[in-house]
């Protein structure tokens, strides 16, 4: 089972360059089934994520070529098959963006129901409620949801939810439906719209994306195009808080600050000094970081995707900090890892509170999630001794290249495999 292995006590140093968003690059991959034309799909970034995704739609018949590491291109004209196996829902939720991308086009979909994981339950009763309101049928049957619609009609639709996947999935079926569908109480995310612009790419009319209300006049069909897909705003947020935890000092380049708007504002909260540029950030640690609030909320709200980032940079602060999970039900169980670290942490349903330390110690941890992985990490990092890290698969279904990133920045950190290559390099590392 792979692990990483890390030795804090490096302040991280340096330069860092941000990949493009795993949550874009998912919708955009979905979305590219939609022509029968090839897609050109660049600063896609090299994750688990998005490779199982490809190959979850190569498995339906759609054409994958990679052009190099970071730039794909994909035709869809051959598909022979509309349904996608459980192996694959099972590897990534995501997924389920085929749902409304084959609904969108081919007004058909079967795609195996995605159950929960370790952050929450995490339902799609809003994405079938979309689906319905315009007009397709949707019936669940031994797992999978199938879906199905003679033509898509147009319609008037609230979100009970802010749901990201759910204005993705529902915006995507509405781009090839008749009329004009007005979506209201919908996620803002910047990679809500981004694969809205990569739909306007291709020949959409969608409008209103980055708003609280989306307008989608369907067109009969879609052409090819070449996309770009926008920064990680949740990498770069990654980074920016390794910085802080390891008083570093860090410049994420390839960003748009903008996007990074709510983690800038609490960093500097904790005591960081931020410098912006075009498309750079600067995050600066004198360490003495302060305690502060945090309650996690839809875009522009502080992501929960950066919750667990926040929480281990916070257990180093000083004083008594409060975190608010309001997106997710389950989102702490990282601090239980990180409480064998040293960390004087407490979770009273929704809201975590984390006494500042002046240390933690390396520890053996597991990575239950994507993002709480990172965030061990970035404690392993800040940690007195060495940490390892378990299940780091997690982490790379949505970090490329991490441990080389941490190591350029001056980390001590690297990925073994087996006990013998673990006594190995933790000799080397001391
Ligand atoms: C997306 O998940 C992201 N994943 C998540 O990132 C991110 O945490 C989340 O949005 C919130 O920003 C991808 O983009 C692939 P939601 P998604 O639908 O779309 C409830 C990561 O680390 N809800 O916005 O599944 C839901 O239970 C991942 O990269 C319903 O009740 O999130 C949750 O409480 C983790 N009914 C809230 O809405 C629905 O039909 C927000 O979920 C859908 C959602």
């Amino acid at each position: 089972m792979d692990r990483y292995i890390i030795k804090g006590g490096n302040p991280l140093v340096g330069e860092v360059e941000i990949g493009g968003a795993k949550n874009a690059a998912l919708g955009i991959i979905a979305a590219s089934i939609m022509t029968d034309e090839t897609v050109t799909i660049e600063n896609l970034p090299d994750v688990n994520d998005t490779n199982v995704l490809l190959e979850a739609m190569q498995g339906i018949g759609v054409r994958v070529m990679r052009v190099d590491r970071h730039t794909v291109k994909i035709n869809a004209g051959k598909v022979f098959s509309h349904c996608i196996e459980y192996d694959y829902i099972k590897k990534i939720r995501a997924s389920y963006y085929l749902l409304g991308a084959l609904l969108g086009k081919y007004k058909h979909a079967e795609v195996a129901l995605p159950g929960g994981c370790k952050i929450g339950s995490r339902p799609i009763d809003q994405h079938i409620k979309g689906f319905k309101a315009l007009g397709a049928k949707v019936n669940l049957s031994h797992g999978n949801i199938i879906t199905t619609a003679d033509h898509l009609r147009s319609t008037h639709l609230y979100f009970d939810v802010v749901s990201v996947g759910a204005t993705i999935n529902v915006m995507m079926a509405a781009a090839m439906s008749d009329g004009t569908t007005v979506m209201e109480n919908v996620a803002k995310e910047p990679h809500v719209v981004d694969i809205a612009n990569f739909l306007n790419s291709m020949g959409a009319r969608v409008r209103g994306a980055g708003t609280n209300v989306i307008r989608i006049t369907g067109v009969p069909k879609l052409h090819g195009t070449t996309y770009s897909i926008i920064p990680d705003q949740i990498e770069a947020g990654t980074f920016m808080f390794a910085a802080a935890a390891t008083q570093g000092d860090v410049t994420v380049t390839n960003v748009i600050p903008k996007h990074l708007e709510a983690t800038i504002y609490k960093l500097t909260e904790l005591g960081c000094e931020i410098e912006e540029f075009d498309d750079a950030v600067r995050v600066v640690s004198k360490g003495n970081l302060k305690a502060t609030t945090v309650k996690t909320l839809p875009y522009p709200g502080f992501p929960t995707d950066m919750q667990p980032q926040m929480g281990v940079t916070l257990a180093l602060g000083s004083g008594t900090s409060l975190i608010t999970e309001s997106i997710f039900e389950n989102r702490f169980k990282y601090l239980d890892e990180l409480a064998r670290m040293g960390a004087d942490v407490k979770v009273d349903g929704t809201t975590a509170t984390i006494r500042g330390v002046d240390h933690l110690s390396g520890a053996n941890v597991n990575a239950l999630d994507l993002r709480a992985g990172a965030a061990l990490c970035i404690a392993g990092l800040a940690a007195d001794g060495v940490t390892i890290v378990d299940d780091i698969h997690y982490i790379k279904r949505g970090y490329e290249d991490f441990d080389k990133k941490i190591r350029d920045l001056g980390g001590i950190m690297e990925e073994v495999s087996g006990e013998e290559s673990l006594s190995k390099v933790r000799k080397r590392i001391g």
